[in-house]
C-alpha cells in the first residue's frame, strides 16, 4: 500500500500507467486495490490519517472520468458493485463533506455498470451449461463464473443509496437460480469460465469460491436474509479445502464433484480452460487463483462476527473457533470467545466477557432440527431463532452459552438418479486411495510443488443410502490435527454399503456421469465417506442400490 501510494499519479491515478497508451486507464483493478486498504485501515485505524486523502484524491479522478465517459471495460463494467462498496465504506466513515460527489459516482458506475437486475432475471437466466447458448448481452462476462460471483454484490450495494428493494430481491432470486441450475453438494456452483449446468465432471473456478463466500457474507449483511451465510459456511468447509491440498502449498484451477484423477487431462471436459486445469499446484492453468484465494478464509473470519446497525448488540454468524474484541454502542467493551471443533464437532462453548448488559445474537443454521444453548451452566432450552437468529440476554461480566447444533444426515438427489450425502455443514464423499507424481517444482520455493494424483483403488461404487451409519472419533487430546483437509485426517466419517458397479471414463482421466441404473458386478461391502474439503480424489454424486434386494 505504501508504495502504490508514494508512486501516485499527481491527476490522482494510482497503479501502473499504460505506457504504450494501447489502451486507456481502467478503473477495475483500482477496486481491489482499495478493499484492501480498507482492510487494513480497520485492522489499524491510524493508517487512515495518511491513505484516505490519497483515496479521496484518486476519486475524485474517477468521478471526472465517468463524467466524461472514460474508464470503464467489461470487468469494471460487470464488477461496478465493488467500487460503489467501496464509496459507500468513504460516506460511512470518511466523507470528506463531499457526500453528492460519492453518489453520484454511485449512479455513473451503476449506470454505465452490467444490468445484473436483467442478467439475472428468471426469464433469461441459463438453465444448462451456456456454452452451446446465445448470450443476450453485450458482455461476454455476464456468464462468466467470477464475474457472477462479485456482481451479485452489485444489487445489494446499489439498493444501499437507492433504497430500491427490487434491487436486492432481484440479486436474492438470482442466487437461487444459480444454485438451482449450476450448484454443487460441495455448496458452490460449477463455471469452468462459464456457467457449467449440474454435471458432476464440470469444473468449478477456485477464484469463483472465494468470491462467492465473500460475496454470501455482504448480501446477509444488506439483507439480514441467514440462506446467505449458511451458503457461505457451507462452501467454506467443503467446497474451499477440498480444492487445495492438505497444506496448502498446492492448490486446482478446476474441481470437478468426482473427480477420479488430477492431471493433465485428455480427454479435457473443460471447454473454455486447459488441460492442466485440473493439477494441484502453483499456478495451474492461470496464476489469477493464486494470488487470490489467499483471502478467503481471512475474509470469512472478519466476517464471523458483525454489529446490528445500532452497534449495540453483537452478531455470531459463522461457526467456527473464532474470537473477537470490541466496543460496541456506550462504550461497551465486549470480548467473545468461541471453543469448538466445529465444523467436526457439534458443539460450541462460547465465553462473553462485557462491560455492560446487551443482546447477543447466533445464527442456527438451516440444517439444525433441535438446536439448544444452555447459558451458565444452567439446563439446555431449545432454541426460538427469528429470521435464523437466536437472541440472548447477556448480563455484565462473564456469560457462558453451550450450544448444540446436532444435524441430521439428509440425502440430495442430483443429475442421472444419483445421490449426494450430507450431515449439517459437511458434505461426504468417497475419498479415492491415490499416488502422487510430482510434476515440477518451484526452483525459489520448494514446497511449490505441481502434483499428479492417480487413483490406486476402485471408486466404481453404488451406495444404499438406507445404510449409512455415522462415526464419530473425536481426538482424544481435545485438539484436530492440522492440516485437517487431507486424507482420512477428520474425526467425521460414514460407513454405507457399497457395491462395485460398471462406470466408465471419459477420455483417460475423468469418470463419466454416474451410471442411471446401476446393476451390482459384485457382492455388498461396506465403505466410508468422509468429509468432502478433505478427498482430493473423490465420488460425491453416487448411483443408489438396494442391498436388501
Ligand atoms: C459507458 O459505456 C459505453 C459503451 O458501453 C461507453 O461508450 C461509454 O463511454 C461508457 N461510459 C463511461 C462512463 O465509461
Ligand atoms: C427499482 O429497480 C428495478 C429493477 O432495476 C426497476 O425496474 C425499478 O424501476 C426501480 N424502481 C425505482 C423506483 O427506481
Ligand atoms: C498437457 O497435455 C497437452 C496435450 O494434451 C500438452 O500439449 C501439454 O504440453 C501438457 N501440459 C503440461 C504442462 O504438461
Ligand atoms: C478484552 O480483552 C482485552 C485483551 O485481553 C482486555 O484488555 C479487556 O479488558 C477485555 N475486555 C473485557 C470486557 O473483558
Ligand atoms: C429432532 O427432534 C425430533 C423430534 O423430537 C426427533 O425426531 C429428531 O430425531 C431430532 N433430530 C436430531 C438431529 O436431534
Ligand atoms: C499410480 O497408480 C497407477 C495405477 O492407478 C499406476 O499406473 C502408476 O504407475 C502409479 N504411479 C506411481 C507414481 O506410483
Ligand atoms: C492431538 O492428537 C492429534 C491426533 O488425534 C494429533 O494430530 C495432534 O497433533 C495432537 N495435538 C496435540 C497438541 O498434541
Ligand atoms: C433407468 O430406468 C428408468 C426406469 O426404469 C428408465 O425410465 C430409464 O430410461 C433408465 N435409464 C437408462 C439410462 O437406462
Ligand atoms: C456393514 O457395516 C455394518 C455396521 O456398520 C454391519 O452391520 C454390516 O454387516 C456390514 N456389512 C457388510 C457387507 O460388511
Amino acid at each position: 500500500m505504501d508504495f502504490v501510494f508514494a508512486n501516485q499519479d499527481s491527476s490522482g491515478w494510482i497503479g501502473p500507467e499504460v505506457f504504450d497508451l494501447t489502451k486507456p486507464r481502467y478503473l477495475w483493478g483500482r477496486y481491489l486495490f482499495l478493499f484492501g486498504v480498507i482492510q487494513l485501515i480497520e485492522y489499524d485505524p491510524s493508517i487512515a490519517d495518511s491513505a484516505i486523502p490519497q483515496i479521496w484524491k484518486f476519486v475524485e479522478l474517477a468521478h471526472t472520468m465517468l463524467q466524461n465517459n472514460e474508464g470503464m471495460d467489461i470487468w469494471g463494467q460487470t464488477r461496478w458493485g465493488d467500487f460503489v462498496m467501496v464509496l459507500e465504506w468513504l460516506y460511512e466513515h470518511y466523507p470528506n463533506d463531499n457526500e453528492d460527489l460519492l453518489v453520484d459516482t454511485m449512479s455513473l458506475l451503476k449506470a454505465n455498470g452490467t444490468r445484473w437486475d436483467e442478467v439475472l432475471s428468471q426469464s433469461v437466466f441459463p438453465t444448462v451449461a451456456v456454452e452451446n447458448l446465445p448470450n443476450p448481452f453485450n458482455n461476454p462476462l455476464v456468464w462468466h463464473g467470477v464475474n457472477m460471483a462479485e456482481g451479485l454484490k452489485s444489487g445489494a450495494a446499489a439498493y444501499r443509496y437507492t433504497h430500491n428493494e427490487t434491487l436486492l430481491d432481484l440479486m436474492s432470486n438470482g442466487w437461487d437460480l444459480l444454485f438451482e441450475y449450476h450448484g454443487r453438494p460441495s455448496g458452490i456452483f460449477a463455471a469452468d469460465e462459464h456457467l457449467a449446468g449440474l454435471q458432476a465432471i464440470r469444473g468449478t473456478e477456485l477464484c469463483v469460491i472465494v468470491e462467492t463466500m465473500f460475496t454470501g457474507s455482504y448480501l446477509f449483511q444488506v439483507s439480514g436474509d441467514t440462506k446467505f451465510a449458511d451458503r457461505a459456511e457451507r462452501i467454506a468447509y467443503n467446497a474451499l479445502p477440498a480444492q487445495l491440498t492438505g497444506t496448502m502449498w498446492s492448490r486446482q484451477y478446476l474441481q470437478e464433484q468426482n473427480q477420479v484423477a488430477a492431471r493433465n487431462m485428455t480427454d479435457n471436459p473443460f471447454p473454455s480452460d486447459g488441460p492442466y486445469s485440473n493439477v494441484f499446484g502453483l499456478e495451474p492453468n492461470y496464476p489469477c487463483c493464486t494470488v487470490n484465494h489467499p483471502q478467503g478464509y481471512p475474509k470469512f473470519v472478519t466476517n464471523a462476527f458483525v454489529t446490528t446497525p445500532d452497534k449495540s448488540s453483537l452478531v455470531h454468524v459463522y461457526l467456527g473457533p473464532f474470537a473477537t474484541q470490541t466496543t460496541l454502542a456506550n462504550n461497551n467493551n465486549v470480548n467473545v470467545s468461541v471453543d469448538t471443533m466445529y465444523p467436526f464437532a457439534d458443539t460450541l462453548t462460547t465465553t462473553i466477557n462485557a462491560d455492560q448488559a446487551f443482546t447477543y445474537y447466533v445464527r442456527v443454521p438451516s440444517w439444525v432440527p433441535n438446536a439448544t444453548i444452555a447459558v451458565n451452566g444452567g439446563n439446555p432450552e431449545a432454541v426460538s431463532p427469528q429470521n435464523g437468529l437466536q437472541s440472548i440476554q447477556v448480563g455484565a461480566g462473564t456469560t457462558t452459552l453451550v450450544m448444540d447444533v446436532t444435524p441430521e444426515i439428509t440425502l440430495e438427489q442430483r443429475p442421472e438418479n444419483s445421490i449426494a450425502v450430507h450431515r449439517g455443514p459437511l458434505h461426504y464423499a468417497f475419498d479415492i486411495s491415490r499416488n502422487y507424481t510430482v510434476l515440477k517444482q518451484n526452483a525459489m520455493q520448494p514446497l511449490a510443488v505441481d502434483l499428479q494424483f492417480l487413483y490406486t483403488d476402485t471408486w466404481e461404487y453404488a451406495i444404499d443410502p438406507d445404510t449409512i451409519t455415522f462415526n464419530y472419533d473425536p481426538p482424544a487430546n481435545g485438539t484436530l490435527p492440522s492440516p485437517i483437509y487431507d486424507h482420512e485426517l477428520p474425526p467425521m466419517s460414514m460407513t454405507v454399503t457399497a457395491c462395485q458397479i460398471t462406470w466408465g471414463l471419459g477420455g483417460e482421466t475423468f469418470a463419466d456421469s454416474p451410471p442411471e441404473n446401476a446393476t451390482c458386478s459384485g457382492s455388498p461391502m461396506n465403505i466410508t465417506l468422509w468429509p468432502y474439503g478433505a478427498t482430493k480424489l473423490r465420488i460425491g454424486e453416487f448411483p443408489t442400490f438396494k442391498a436388501n434386494d
